[in-house]
């Protein structure tokens, strides 16, 4: 299957395939400066929760080589500025601040600073490399879960785009494919920036895997009509109990599909987890431009001066959420236990120790 690589270090840049012009276009961005990647992921030309946790550390290897400091305490100082900057760039998914708070560890962790601009590259590129494998393992994990004739039905977009490569919840139904599984795919639109329109149905043209796209009203009717063995999905954020963000919509299928008796998976990396956070409610819901509603590609698609709400994700509590697949394992409710074990047996690298410790 062909690897899509949305995320790569050359020649001292950093190069995002811009998530904006897909499908119609490949476009490759070179960026240089730690602002510059800021507003890439606020702009949404990278996006998708593990990919902006992988580009904001590329963003701390970018701004250590901008900052002239006269000694190690001032450098610390202006890269924890670069830090809160970058981390505040998107609110709802935790994999940004889960990576810049990781880069910094490390930044203060090197007392020479002639190697920091090296040691925090490598850092990224750890973050990187160790993102793709998770996904692969989760996949592992996941395909189980599938099954053998019938159909899954996905939302927004997770795979390769949305992560260092493989993908969450598309890695695990490409898991599935690839070990022999055969069933239907049905991904929704994901309304109002067409992730799944745009984004998912490109990435499984590239892998040969046959999908169906669908407006994100016509889940439902696919439900009732018992066209649907399982929905799987991403996240942006899961809480301790459970609760978990994701795209706007995400709540609307797991509601759907509990009243129709259809099981509802989350596939995230323990990165994605935030034991901090006890339950969904306050995980902060990104609110983004209204003309996203009101426009596509700059051309209206309402009346001028409509009120337009463009809340980019939702929260759906724990009770519809039958699954939460890492690279743990697969997490079955109660969830307070379940995804503490899974953070601890997601390798036992510095990916799950920071979060161990975090709950310390
Ligand atoms: O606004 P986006 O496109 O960044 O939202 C992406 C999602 O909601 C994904 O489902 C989530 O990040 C999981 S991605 C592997």
């Amino acid at each position: 299957m062909a690897e899509i690589r949305p995320i790569l270090w050359s020649d001292g840049q950093l190069h995002l395939l811009d998530q904006t012009r897909l499908p119609l276009e490949q476009v490759t961005l070179k960026l240089d400066g730690y602002q510059q990647v800021v507003d890439a992921i606020r702009e949404m030309r990278v996006r998708g929760a593990p990919a902006i946790g992988v580009t904001a550390a590329y963003a701390m290897a970018l701004a250590s080589r901008q900052i002239q400091a006269s000694g190690l305490g001032e450098f610390l100082d202006m890269l924890g500025e670069a830090a809160s900057r970058i981390a505040a760039a998107r609110p709802t998914a935790v994999n940004l601040q889960w990576a810049v708070q990781r880069m910094l560890q490390v930044a203060h962790a090197q007392t020479d600073r002639s190697r920091m601009d090296q040691c925090l590259l490598e850092e990224a590129q750890l973050i990187q490399k160790e993102d793709e494998e998770i996904n692969r393992r989760m996949g592992d994990y996941g395909k189980e879960l599938l099954p053998d004739g019938g159909a899954v039905l996905t939302h927004c977009n997770t795979g390769a785009l949305a992560t260092s490569g493989y993908g969450t919840a598309l890695g695990v139904i490409r898991a599935g494919w690839e070990a022999g599984r055969r069933f239907d795919v049905y991904n929704t639109e994901t309304r109002p920036f067409l992730q799944g329109a745009r984004l998912t149905s490109w990435e499984f043209q590239q892998l040969g895997i046959p999908a169906t796209l669908i407006v994100d009203s016509a889940a439902g009717m696919l439900m009732a009509r018992g066209q649907i063995s399982c929905v799987i999905t991403g996240a942006d954020r899961v809480a301790a109990n459970g609760d978990t963000a994701n795209k706007v919509g995400t709540y609307t299928l797991a509601v759907l599909a509990q009243e129709n008796g259809i099981p509802f998976y989350v596939a995230a990396p323990t990165s994605t987890i935030d034991l901090n956070l006890p339950t969904g409610e306050d995980i902060e819901i990104e609110e983004r431009p209204p003309e996203e509603v009101t426009h596509f590609q700059g051309a209206p698609t309402a009346p001028v001066g409509i009120a337009a709400l463009n809340p980019a994700f939702d929260v759906t509590p724990h009770r519809y959420i039958s699954a939460i697949v890492s690279e743990g394992g697969v997490a079955r409710p109660p969830y307070q236990e379940s995804l503490m074990l899974a953070v601890r047996a997601g390798g036992g690298d510095r990916h799950s120790t920071w979060q161990i410790e975090k709950q310390q």
